[in-house]
């Protein structure tokens, strides 16, 4: 074993940019004696040299164990994913080579923290293996520690930061609804009930009816909370639990509405692209990407109706699409995929869309509501204005055959200073499935909760 220095050098974090301390590793800091810890990410053993990529969740680094240290016992058999540290001292490539930040440490000593089996139970067996999505499903707490499913949490959490700037610059304030509640927001079929201490509960499908009681007191409001569904189809964009970014604005038009969630949206891609580090990540998971064209583009559902026609792209019973008809996921998506571009779907009619989106003045068939879909995945957004009359909202539960009763709070809204407001909840997941060019929301969350799937 090689003694260490009397001075224990610095510990450095991996990563580039802020994290780091900025050492120049090719002019006079060159040689710079530092201490890394980390998990093997990948080994490579040339005949006197071993290369090791080590990972701590900042960042890599390129490690080169040589001379006696790279035939230890324990160099010889290092395995993928064992944790360890390393001390040695940091040099820039050699010209022609390749490693992360164009830099590596040229080990002098380095001690094993934990051990990661090998041969059956290396982590490359479980994760690549037997490779189907279920396997990896059941793995997913091995399959984090990928470069993709990584890469993809961490513009998750920059997406979400960007969210919360992007609001506070606006003048928001965020507030956290209750997850258990007892009154539904988007239909009977997808709740998820439970004994709430004898009664019957709900967890929540949007905290969009407690964001409208919140304006009064704090003006336009936001949440990130949680949403559940109980959603019985398995789809690439349908998950149990999601990550609902929700807002509330009062004294507006749906014009208002339509602006602001396009500023919002453009501004929340901003931020997250001016994070170099981030932006980096982007180009790997998704090289194409570009920034949205403001306007987005908006059209009517009932020229979406006709547009699906001229296109002949069926409805769900392989009939040309009717006006009334739910346009469902797949027409929607092959829509979204050949404009090829934001679409602002606007205007539903009240019998698709739910209780409480006010009808349009000019056009009584219709709502003011919007989705916002986004090619690759369809909608990510659903938003509307909300009816602010008492009457209207009375005779809604009606139709709808709910009872008024546990909605009392939300209707004192319409007693107790009425205003013209509107909001929207925006999936998380499925912003990120279009952002980073996933297949599936089941890739965008840490860990996937859908029909069949409760663990890990
Ligand atoms: O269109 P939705 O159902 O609208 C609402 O819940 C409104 N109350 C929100 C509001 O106005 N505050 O859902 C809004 C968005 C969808 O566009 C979609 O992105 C996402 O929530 N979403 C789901 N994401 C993943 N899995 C599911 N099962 C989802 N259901 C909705």
């Amino acid at each position: 074993r090689i003694n260490l220095s009397e001075t224990r050098p610095e510990i450095v974090k991996l990563g580039s940019g802020e994290r780091t301390k900025e050492v120049d590793y090719s002019s006079s800091d060159r040689g710079t004696r530092v201490r890394v810890f980390g998990r093997v990410h990948r080994e490579r053993k040339q005949s006197q040299v071993l290369f090791v990529t080590l990972r701590d969740g900042y960042g890599y680094i390129q490690c080169v164990l040589t001379g006696p240290l790279a035939k230890t016992y324990d160099a010889l058999t290092l395995t993928r994913e064992t944790s360890m540290m390393i001390t040695g001292e940091m040099w820039e490539v050699p010209p022609g080579a390749h490693a992360p930040d164009n830099r590596e440490l040229h080990a002098d000593y380095f001690e094993i923290l934990g051990k990661a089996p090998g041969g059956e139970d290396a982590v490359t067996n479980k994760v690549q293996a037997k490779g189907d999505a279920q396997t990896l499903l059941d793995m997913r707490h091995l399959v984090l520690r990928g470069d993709t499913a990584s890469s993809v949490l961490k513009v998750r959490d920059a997406v979400e930061f960007a969210f919360n700037v992007k609001y506070h610059e606006l003048g928001y304030t965020k507030v956290s609804p209750p997850a258990l509640v007892q009154t539904q927001v988007e239909g009977g079929s997808t709740l998820f009930k439970f004994d709430y201490y004898g009664e019957e509960a709900y967890l929540t499908q949007s905290s969009q009816l407690y964001l409208e009681t919140a304006i009064p007191f704090a003006g336009n409001v936001y949440c990130i909370e949680k949403s559940f569904r109980a959603e019985k189809s398995l789809t690439r964009r349908h998950l149990s639990e999601y990550t609902h970014v929700e807002a509330e604005l009062d004294f507006i038009t749906f014009d208002d509405l339509l602006v602001h969630l396009e500023d919002m949206m453009c501004g929340v891609l901003s931020i997250v692209m001016a994070n170099p580090r981030i932006a980096a990540m982007l180009q790997e998971l998704n090289p194409d990407f570009q920034m949205p064209e403001r306007p987005f583009k908006r059209m009517r559902y009932s020229d979406a109706i006709d547009w699906l026609r001229e296109h002949n792209i069926p409805n769900e019973n392989d009939q040309p699409h009717q006006f009334g008809d739910d346009i469902a996921e797949a027409a929607e998506r092959r829509m979204t995929d050949i404009i090829n571009r934001p679409i602002f779907l606007t205007h539903f009619p009240a019998e698709i869309k739910a209780f409480y989106m006010p009808k349009d003045k000019d056009d009584p068939r219709v709502t003011e509501s919007v989705d916002c879909l986004m090619p690759g995945v369809g909608e990510i957004v659903g938003g509307s204005m909300r009816m602010s009359d008492y009457d209207e909202l009375m005779a809604a539960y009606k139709r709808e055959g709910m009872s008024a009763d546990p909605y009392y709070w939300y209707t004192d809204q319409r007693r107790y200073g009425t205003s013209p407001h509107g909001g929207y909840g925006l999936g998380l997941e499925r912003f990120l499935a279009w952002l980073c060019k996933q297949h599936t929301v089941r890739d965008t969350c840490l860990y996937p909760r859908y029909m069949g799937r409760c663990k890990p």
